[in-house]
């Protein structure tokens, strides 16, 4: 997989992608992400990216030029399977659409700033436009590192136990069961039995209890699907 992630701000990407599993998937050449400042695509001597909206208002416009140089310039490169605008107007990410993602060849991240792009842009550009949630971040980079982190951890061999992705929390519409690991007892507080008895068939039984108790009290609305 191939992510390329159009942004003013591309030293942000620095801690997310260089520690744990997506610097282990970029080593092992799983996943190439390539970060692109926007600024370089500005025709604009002083490297402007962004403009006063027409009809007035609050905040700036990201320009059509830099953002359009750039996307053509990749398309030209090679074919995008996904062109994905970053915006909290965006459709809400979810794990099914990490997985949906997680089975492209190379993708788009477009991190928006300011009031946003030019309409035409969303016109025009993009595959779809994604949001992390129902508030609103500074720019768009954060997201981009939240998309390309749940999307990454998918692809075969990321993760040392090919299982785990398959039964995280969300994946079948359950939140996970509750773990416990060494010492079974501390302060007087004990682990669940059955989890220490070696039954296997009864610890199966009891997680997957204990994974619909846990989404029927917090998350009543993912069983309704
Ligand atoms: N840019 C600003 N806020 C955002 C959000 N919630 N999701 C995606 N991109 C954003």
């Amino acid at each position: 997989m191939r992510i390329d992630i159009i942004t003013i701000f591309p030293e942000m990407f620095d801690g997310p992608f260089s520690h744990s599993m997506i610097k282990r998937a970029q080593s092992k050449s799983l996943v190439e992400i390539h970060l692109h400042n926007l600024r370089d695509y500005s025709d604009n001597k002083h490297r402007k990216v962004d403009d006063y909206p027409f009809g007035g208002g609050a905040g700036m416009v990201m320009m059509i030029q830099p953002i359009a140089s750039c996307i053509d310039k990749l398309k030209a490169e090679r074919n995008y399977d996904e062109i994905i605008f970053m915006t909290p107007d965006g459709a809400l990410f979810d794990q099914p659409m990490a997985n949906k993602l997680s089975m492209v060849e190379n993708m788009i991240l477009l991190c928006g700033h300011y009031k946003g792009i030019d309409e035409r842009l969303r016109e025009h550009y993009f595959t779809s436009e994604i949001s992390i949630g129902n508030y609103v971040l500074t720019g768009g980079e954060l997201a981009a590192a939240v998309v390309s982190d749940a999307v990454i951890r998918l692809l075969p061999g990321v993760l040392s136990d090919e299982t785990s992705a398959l039964s995280d929390s969300f994946q079948d519409n359950l939140l996970s069961p509750p773990v416990y690991t060494r010492p079974s007892e501390f302060n007087g507080w004990e682990v669940p039995e059955v989890l220490l008895s070696g039954n296997e068939k009864e610890i199966k039984k009891w997680q997957f209890d204990k994974a619909l108790e846990r989404t029927k009290m917090r998350r009543p609305e993912l069983l309704n699907g």
